[in-house]
Parts: structure tokens; C-alpha cells; sequence
């Protein structure tokens, strides 16, 4: 059974965009790269929400930049060998290979890929997270934790649901940079109601 991934780069206050949309702030450096790649390569697929495919779709075509370091090279050459599922209901069509689009997050063809992939699958961003998230699909949480507080913008986490975790390890980085590794133990959906409203 593969596991399904949710990695961020995130605030402290748990922001992966600022109220601006920016994430300038959370760019790794050198060492923090070199590490997310190495966790990347065990992802055969990414499940993409389409806004963080917009972003992602940079490394399509990386190779046309001259003098990339080669821990960025490193980073487009496994981004690139892995399938890609976008989910929109407003794309026409993707610029990248190996790539297609679902127009509706199906938790049990979720699971399904899960039980006959070969290779971990990761989820990403946040909105399309929350709902493999709420839908108990996650396996594990790799976050990275920026030395900044935003005050407000793109939520990594979702609200209304309560998901008990397991630190798996963690690790400091010399640009202040903190990961986090957790395995999910159990989520209850909907959790900031109280008994008498939930129904
Ligand atoms: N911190 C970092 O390092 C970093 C890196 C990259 C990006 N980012 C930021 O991360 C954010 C992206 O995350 P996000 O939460 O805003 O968006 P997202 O989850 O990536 O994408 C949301 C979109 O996915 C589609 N979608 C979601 N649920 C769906 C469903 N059930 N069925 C079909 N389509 C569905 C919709 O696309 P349609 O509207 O097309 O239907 C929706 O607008 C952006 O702010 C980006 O700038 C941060």
C-alpha cells in the first residue's frame, strides 16, 4: 500500500501563502532542496490542486534556464519523471507531460491508486489537501516550518477537523528552517463543533 503524502513549506503561523499571495519568504535554500528532493524522488505521483499546479508547472520547462545549481537541476529531473493528476473544474489543458486532470476529488479512486501504486503519491496544496485530509486519505504530514509569522493568507492546515499525530523525526536547518514529520494516527472531521451541534 503507497502512502499519500501532504509536504508544505509553511509560516510559523501556518500560512503557505501571506495575505498578499506571496511565498517569496518560504523559497528553500541549498540544504533544505537537497532534502526535500530526496524525499520527492519516493513520490510516483503528485496530486495536484490546480492553483499549486500553476506553480509547479515552472519545472516543465526548468531546462531552458542556463546555470541552474544542480540541487535545482536534481529537483526538475524528479519533478518531471512523475505523473501529475490536476484537479479543476476550469482547466482546458495542462502544459506538462505525464499529466492529466479530474474534474472532482474521488476519495475512493484516491484510495484505490493508493492500494495498487508502487510508489508513494503526495498532495498538494492546501484546499485540495484539506479534503484528502478530512477524507482520512493522508498518511503522513511533512512540514517545514519558515522562521516568519505573515498574520494571515493561505492556510496550510485545514479548520473544523482534528487530526492526532505521531512526530516520526524533525530536523534543523542553518537558515532557521525547521522540518516536521509526522504520521497521521486518527482524523475526526468536522472536530470544532461540540457534541450539541454536530448532527
Ligand atoms: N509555501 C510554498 O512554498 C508554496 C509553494 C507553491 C504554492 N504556494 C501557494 O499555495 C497556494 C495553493 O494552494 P490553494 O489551497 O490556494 O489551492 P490548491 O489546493 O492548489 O488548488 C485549488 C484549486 O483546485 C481545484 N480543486 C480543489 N478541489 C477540487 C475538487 N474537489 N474537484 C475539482 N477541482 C478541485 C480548484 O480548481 P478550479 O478553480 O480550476 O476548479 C481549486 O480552485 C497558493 O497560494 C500558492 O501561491 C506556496
Amino acid at each position: 500500500m503507497a502512502k499519500l503524502i501532504y509536504s508544505a513549506i509553511t509560516s510559523l503561523d501556518g500560512y503557505v501563502a501571506d495575505a498578499n499571495g506571496n511565498f517569496d519568504w518560504a523559497v528553500p535554500d541549498e540544504k533544505v532542496h537537497t532534502f526535500v528532493n530526496d524525499l520527492e524522488r519516493q513520490v510516483g505521483t503528485y496530486l495536484y490542486g490546480r492553483r499549486m499546479y500553476e506553480v509547479m508547472v515552472y519545472w516543465e520547462t526548468e531546462t531552458s534556464i542556463p546555470d541552474q545549481p544542480r540541487f535545482v537541476r536534481d529537483f526538475g529531473e524528479i519533478w518531471r519523471a512523475a505523473d501529475k493528476i490536476v484537479y479543476s473544474r476550469t482547466l482546458e489543458t495542462v502544459s506538462s507531460a505525464r499529466t492529466r486532470i479530474e474534474r472532482d476529488f474521488d476519495p475512493g479512486a484516491v484510495g484505490r491508486m493508493k492500494a495498487s501504486a508502487g510508489r508513494d503519491l503526495s498532495v498538494g496544496g492546501p484546499e485540495l489537501a484539506a479534503q484528502a485530509i478530512r477524507a482520512g486519505l493522508v498518511d503522513e504530514f511533512h512540514l517545514f516550518l519558515t522562521p516568519i509569522v505573515v498574520g494571515g493568507g493561505t492556510r496550510s492546515l485545514p479548520d473544523d477537523v482534528r487530526v492526532e499525530l505521531e512526530l516520526l523525526d524533525e530536523r534543523r536547518f542553518g537558515n532557521g528552517m525547521t522540518h516536521l514529520h509526522y504520521r497521521i494516527r486518527h482524523v475526526r472531521d468536522g472536530a470544532a463543533r461540540t457534541s450539541g451541534e454536530a448532527g
